[in-house]
């Protein structure tokens, strides 16, 4: 009997590379790795887990460096831990103690020589074989309740190919960010045809203001790809070289798609943002929401 398989696999891995050494934020991130600052009372990591299981990639992969064992171990159990709060019966901590580890499979690899995101993801090749992949950059946080990697999940097994999540930004930010050269397609306002790329180009040169932000479901054939891209902006093997080389020539690896994006997205890597991003998530909580409001709104009419 011959077996059928559906055209697309669904996805399950999710690819997250957190080699990245955090001196933005230093000292805090001189022993403590830069995903492990806590957004409210949560690490901005466990974000980003969650929104790759609600998207239902429950295989996880972080791609890691020096220094980053603490992330292995919020992801792991905490036996002590676990009994002292059994102990006292704390069951509402308990819980959150367990939340991590109960999330998803997870499993580490090292990235060795910091060479870039595209080489951050070709570490990636043994464990995610030949199948489609979703990768989640640390830094950007997507809130929740604006689905983003589900949408591009939609759009990837549509198409084939790989689908890039996109941003309209001011054109003097472009130069933070990769920048696409997008075409409308027929499935909707959200999602455009990538013609182009570019990473982090002059606003004179760029060819449009939307940028890449750290969202990507990508064809296993990346990786070929990868391997041989030279290094390019700032000397690091760029992601989105590669993907400009898929745009270029469908027949590697299938189409490159953008989802515009249009919710709530943070910068965790940027002070400003992440600051933002810890007073209107800790002004949305039931818990903590009306006491901090209301000190908010005094402090900002009373002392600026
Ligand atoms: C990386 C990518 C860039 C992308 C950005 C999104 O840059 O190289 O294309 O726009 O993430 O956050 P980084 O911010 O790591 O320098």
């Amino acid at each position: 009997m011959t077996e059928s398989h559906p055209p697309h696999p669904r996805i399950t891995k999710a690819v997250i590379p957190a080699a990245g050494l955090g001196t933005r934020f230093l000292p805090a991130t001189k022993a403590t790795p830069k995903e492990m600052l806590p957004v409210v009372d949560k690490p901005a990591i466990q974000y980003v887990v969650e929104e790759a299981v609600s998207a239902g990639l429950d295989d996880v992969l972080m791609i890691t460096g020096r220094n980053k064992r603490p992330l292995e171990d919020h992801f792991d159990r905490n036996y002590e831990l676990e009994s002292a709060l059994l102990k006292k019966g704390d069951e509402a901590r308990l819980a959150k103690v367990q939340e991590p580890s109960d999330l998803a499979t997870m499993h580490y690899v090292r990235q060795g020589d910091p060479k870039g995101l595209g080489h951050a993801v070709l570490c990636a090749a043994p464990h995610v074989g030949h199948e489609p992949f979703a990768v989640l950059l640390g830094d950007d946080l997507i809130d929740p309740r604006d689905p983003l990697l589900a949408r591009m999940v939609e759009i990837q097994a549509r198409h084939g190919g790989s689908v890039i999540a996109l941003m309209e930004v001011d054109p003097q930010q472009i130069h933070l960010y990769g920048c696409a050269a997008v075409e409308a397609t027929a499935d909707g306002d959200d999602v455009v045809k990538v013609t182009d790329l570019v990473e982090k180009p002059d606003p004179a040169d760029a060819p449009s203001n939307y940028a890449i932000i750290g969202r990507y479901v990508l064809d296993p054939n990346v990786f070929d790809v990868l391997r041989k891209t030279e290094p390019g902006r700032g000397g690091e093997i760029q992601l989105t070289d590669a993907l400009q080389q898929l745009a270029a020539d469908e027949k590697v690896g299938g189409p490159v798609h953008g989802v515009v994006f249009k919710g709530r997205r943070y910068d965790t890597g940027d002070r400003g943002d992440y600051l933002r991003a810890i007073v209107r998530l800790a002004c949305e909580r039931e818990d903590l929401g009306p006491d901090f409001q209301a000190w908010l709104r005094s402090y900002v009419t009373e002392e600026m």
